[in-house]
């Protein structure tokens, strides 16, 4: 199979992309505009490969887009290309507006004129595998979990544009038959993530025995998924999901943020101990605003209809992840040094 990917040099992007060519054979494109988040080093292992390919494009460019599909002559899409961070959205929401929402109109409607062009075997074959978050669902209560008819209840403009990207997706399948199918996941983990974000971060700077910020009082729980577990579940919904449908994606694995910072650093404090424990970093400093509480996935439908299951306890997820970081010094100090130190964002003027 030819597979473009969209935001293949972003964290979830580069373990699709890797595993794409490394483990099922399929040739890749990867059309990446290289945002802040994007690092080439993270494809370093298929790079020089002849089944994978790179074209620096922003995805709200039509003609680019156009001609990506002409050139490429994609079997299937897998559309990962966003913005991503919740705390950049509150101080800055255009690019997501843009990106997350006229970026995925623009390639809905490329592959649209695409598809409808293609001979009918291939146009049968053909899928559009929209990646999503189960942000967009909302704060979930101490119990329940979110199921893929939940209602939309986004509280970010990260979330906001995220829900609106799939209400697009699926009125394309319902309107003009693209075969669209949106996957809903929780908060992925791994190697290769840019260190902004919860884990990463708290794993760099307990590293360099610098605070480590808990928002509000840390309780706020996430389902972690292990990001490969990610990638193999968005590969076998490209060839086994049904198009028209949503799937969620969750690792089983709720824990609350202070849990995670916790456990961060024990791990670290076993592999290489110091004077104090880690946990003395520990930094309570104000909430994120619009703050969800609880995310928790049902992902039941992608069990019975798939197949898939994650394959890694959080536990030796993380362990894992921890060892990674302090194996990678590379791929993350030029980053921490050029493009964000760790400073705090997506504070409001008034909580300054
Ligand atoms: N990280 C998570 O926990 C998580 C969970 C569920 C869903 N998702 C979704 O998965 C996708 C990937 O997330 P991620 O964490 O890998 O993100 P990321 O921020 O690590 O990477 C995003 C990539 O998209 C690229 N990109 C951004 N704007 C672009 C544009 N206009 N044109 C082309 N490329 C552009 C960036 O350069 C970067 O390489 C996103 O759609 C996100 O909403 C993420």
């Amino acid at each position: 199979m030819r597979i473009l990917v969209t935001g293949g040099a972003g964290f979830i992007g580069s373990a699709v992309c890797r595993r794409l060519v490394l483990q099922t054979g399929a040739a890749v494109i990867n059309v990446d505009k290289l945002t802040y988040a994007a690092n080439l080093a993270s494809l370093a292992s298929i790079e020089r490969l002849e089944t994978y390919s790179f074209l620096q494009s922003d995805i709200c460019n039509r003609e680019v887009v156009d001609l990506a599909f002409a050139d490429y002559e994609p079997d299937a899409i897998i559309h990962l290309a966003a913005e991503s961070h919740v705390d950049r959205s509150i101080n800055g929401p255009d690019a997501f507006i843009n990106t997350n929402i006229v970026g995925t109109y623009t390639l809905l409607q490329a592959a649209r004129t695409y598809y409808e062009r293609l001979p009918l075997q291939r146009r049968k074959q053909f899928r559009f595998v929209h990646v999503s978050t189960d942000e967009v669902y909302g704060s979930l209560g101490p119990d329940d979990l979110f199921r893929e008819d939940t209602p939309y209840r986004p509280s970010s403009p990260y979330s906001a544009s995220k829900a609106a990207s799939d209400h697009l997706a699926l009125a394309w399948f319902r309107t003009f038959g693209l075969p669209v199918i949106v996957s809903n996941c929780s908060n992925n983990y791994g190697p290769y993530q840019f260190p902004e974000k919860l884990i990463p971060l708290t794993i760099l700077n307990a590293i360099d025995r610098k605070p480590l910020p808990v928002y509000g009082d840390g309780k706020n729980v996430r389902d972690w998924l292990h990001v490969d577990d990610h990638a193999a579940a968005l590969i076998k919904l490209l060839h086994e999901g049904k198009p028209g449908e949503k799937y969620n994606f969750g690792g089983d694995a709720q824990r609350s943020n202070m849990d995670v910072i916790t456990r961060i650093c024990d791990e670290l404090d076993r592999i290489i101990p110091c004077a104090g424990p880690r946990r003395s970093l520990i930094t309570f400093v104000p909430d994120r605003p619009g703050h969800d509480a609880r995310y928790a996935i049902d992902a039941s439908k992608a069990n019975r209809e798939l197949g898939w299951k994650p394959t890694r306890t959080f536990e030796q997820g993380l362990a894992e992840t921890v060892r990674w970081y302090l194996k990678n010094r590379t791929w993350w100090e030029r980053t921490r040094r050029g493009v964000y130190d760790g400073s705090r964002l997506g504070l409001l003027a008034s909580q300054h």
